[in-house]
């Protein structure tokens, strides 16, 4: 009589270890609603075609640069497109989610996450990547976490600090699948977060530094400089290669946002160059680990269970 509550405390303890496994694994998946992805349908029926350059230039094709901010865009300023991650970086890694060593999973191996508890803060900015898609907006805003994957995108919102807003070209006339990012160190909420001095070009390039744990040298940037180091997130590695390109942005303080408090003494709020990062996804978290592992546990733990059941 006393082996049955005794077996049942022994089946419920062990599945103990699934649940808190189960949550720890999926916390990273289960933070951001899944549904909300898009599948890249459009793109695989669409299939991509990648130039060399790993991008198509948005300016050949009636696009811009520049983003289109809705306050200072019918002035016309907008802020530069200023890095690039190539379409022709792993087909995983240019998907946009976070499972699988998706695109959102990479931002997380270099400090970026999604926004505050999912909430959507502040007014979209929209961009013509000329790829047959026209205008659109913004697909997400990923900001700096300060070592805190899953509130530290909070403390970016209300302290200030680098963040990015992103567009895939993916539409009908050019789907090179490179994403177009517009990177900014912003002020703390309370300034209105506008950008610090020379804001555009330090943002990139602290991103670019997280990216390959070394630190850019903003003002001496040459035309083909570049960057190679990995990260990790969530088991799988990256190897990033960042090449600095001159000629798809101007250095200049013309039609850029918020030009008069970004530019300074020797520098303009655009330098002119722009970050290519191309990511190989290299290595990937064994299958067993989600997959096998926490499933078979559990079952082992009902079958356990029952047996001492039986036993007793
Ligand atoms: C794009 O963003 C603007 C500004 O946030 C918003 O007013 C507009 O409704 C958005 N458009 C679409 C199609 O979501
Ligand atoms: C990484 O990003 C942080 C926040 O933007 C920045 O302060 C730091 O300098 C960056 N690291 C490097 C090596 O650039
Ligand atoms: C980054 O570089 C520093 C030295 O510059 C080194 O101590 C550290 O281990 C590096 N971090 C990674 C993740 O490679
Ligand atoms: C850029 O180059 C100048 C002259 O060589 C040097 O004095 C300065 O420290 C360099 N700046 C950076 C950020 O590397
Ligand atoms: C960039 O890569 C080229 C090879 O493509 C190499 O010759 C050059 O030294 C590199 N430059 C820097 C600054 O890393
Ligand atoms: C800033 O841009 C203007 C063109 O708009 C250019 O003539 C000037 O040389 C640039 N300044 C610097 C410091 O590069
Ligand atoms: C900022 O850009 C506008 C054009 O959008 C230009 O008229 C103005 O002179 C620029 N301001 C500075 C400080 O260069």
């Amino acid at each position: 009589m006393v082996s049955t509550p005794l077996s049942l405390s022994i089946l419920l303890i062990s599945t103990v270890p699934y649940c808190q496994a189960g949550s720890q694994s999926g916390s990273t998946e289960q933070r951001l609603p899944r549904s909300h992805w898009k599948r890249g349908q459009s793109s695989s029926s669409n299939s991509r075609n990648v130039p060399s350059e790993g991008y198509y230039d948005p300016r050949a094709n009636g696009g811009l640069m520049l983003t289109k901010v809705p306050v200072t865009y019918p002035m016309g300023q907008g802020e530069p497109l200023n890095a690039i991650i190539s379409g022709n970086s792993d087909a995983a890694v240019l998907k946009d989610q976070e499972t699988q060593g998706g695109l959102r999973n990479y931002f997380l191996s270099l400090g970026f996450s999604g926004e505050c508890l999912g909430q959507h803060s502040g007014e979209d900015q929209a961009a013509d990547l000329g790829d047959g898609h026209g205008t659109k907006n913004e697909t997400a805003v990923i900001r700096w976490n300060y070592g805190d994957p899953q509130l530290g995108s909070c403390k970016e919102t209300v302290q200030g600090g680098n963040h990015f807003r992103y567009w895939v070209q993916d539409g009908p006339n050019t789907n090179s699948g490179a994403v177009f990012m517009a990177v900014s160190y912003e002020k703390p909420l309370n300034d209105g977060h506008d950008i610090i001095q020379n804001g555009y070009s330090l943002g990139r390039d602290w991103l670019v530094g997280n990216i390959t744990n070394t630190t850019i040298p903003t003002a001496n940037l040459t035309n083909g400089m570049n960057f190679s180091a990995n990260s990790w997130s969530g088991g799988y590695e990256y190897q990033s290669d960042v090449r600095y390109i001159t000629g798809l942005l101007d250095n200049t303080n013309d039609a850029i946002n918020h030009n008069i408090t970004v530019s300074g003494p020797g520098f303009n709020a655009s330098d002119g160059f722009v970050a290519v990062i191309e990511v190989k996804l290299i290595t990937k978290p064994p299958k067993s680990l989600a997959i096998i592992t926490l499933p078979s546990l559990w079952q082992a733990s009902i079958i356990l269970g029952l047996l001492s059941l039986v036993l007793s």
